[in-house]
């Protein structure tokens, strides 16, 4: 059985977390590899519909989250979580519960993630109508030490995928 690894990616809404998680799965099913992803839409409406967006929910949900990724990798899947992540402790916090743990820094500014909007959420955020959405009413805290840094507004999505696919290769997980 080959190796699982969790490969998190942290970043702004509308960043390019899940874009990025779409096309590596892709070069990973192609490579032959076993592959999950963990969506935060999809682990908030199905593993955490009682969670809010205090601190302390927010922390659950990653929680969470780790759980399930902690299973799958174990079982020699490639975890792909795509979360906002935003607060560092909650970085340490997977590294030390994730074993291999890739952290991926999908980094866009604020002003170009306002300028996409793909969800709507900023022009409503910035009308006061979304408590505690990140980098508007709540903080994204710059990852410290990321394993990959991919920057959105610099590379398009397919260098962003293979830049992080060449990654998983150097480490012999595909
Ligand atoms: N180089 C790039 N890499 C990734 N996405 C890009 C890039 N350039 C433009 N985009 C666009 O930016 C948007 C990113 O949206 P996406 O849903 O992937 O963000 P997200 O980080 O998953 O946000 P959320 O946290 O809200 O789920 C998409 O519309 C995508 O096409
Ligand atoms: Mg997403």
């Amino acid at each position: 059985m080959s190796a699982g690894v969790t490969v998190w990616f942290t970043g702004l809404s509308g960043a390019g977390k899940t874009t990025l998680c779409g096309l590596v799965k892709a070069g990973l099913i192609a490579a032959g590899a076993r592959v999950e992803v963990l969506d935060g839409d999809d682990v908030r409406r199905h593993l955490a519909p009682d969670l809010g967006f205090s601190r302390e929910d927010r922390m659950k949900n990653i929680e969470r989250a780790a759980f399930v990724a902690r299973l799958l990798s174990r079982n020699g899947v490639i975890v792909l979580a795509s979360f906002i992540t935003p607060y560092q402790s909650m970085r340490n916090y997977l590294r030390q519960e994730l074993d291999p743990y890739i952290e991926v820094y999908v980094r866009c500014s604020l002003k170009e993630c306002i300028r996409r909007d793909v969800k709507g959420l900023y022009r409503k955020a910035l009308r006061g109508e979304v408590p505690r959405f990140t980098g508007i009413s709540d903080e994204y805290e710059e990852p410290v030490n990321p394993d990959v840094t991919v920057d959105t507004e610099q590379c398009s999505k397919e260098e962003g995928a293979r830049l992080i696919l060449d990654f998983l290769r150097r480490r012999s997980f595909i």
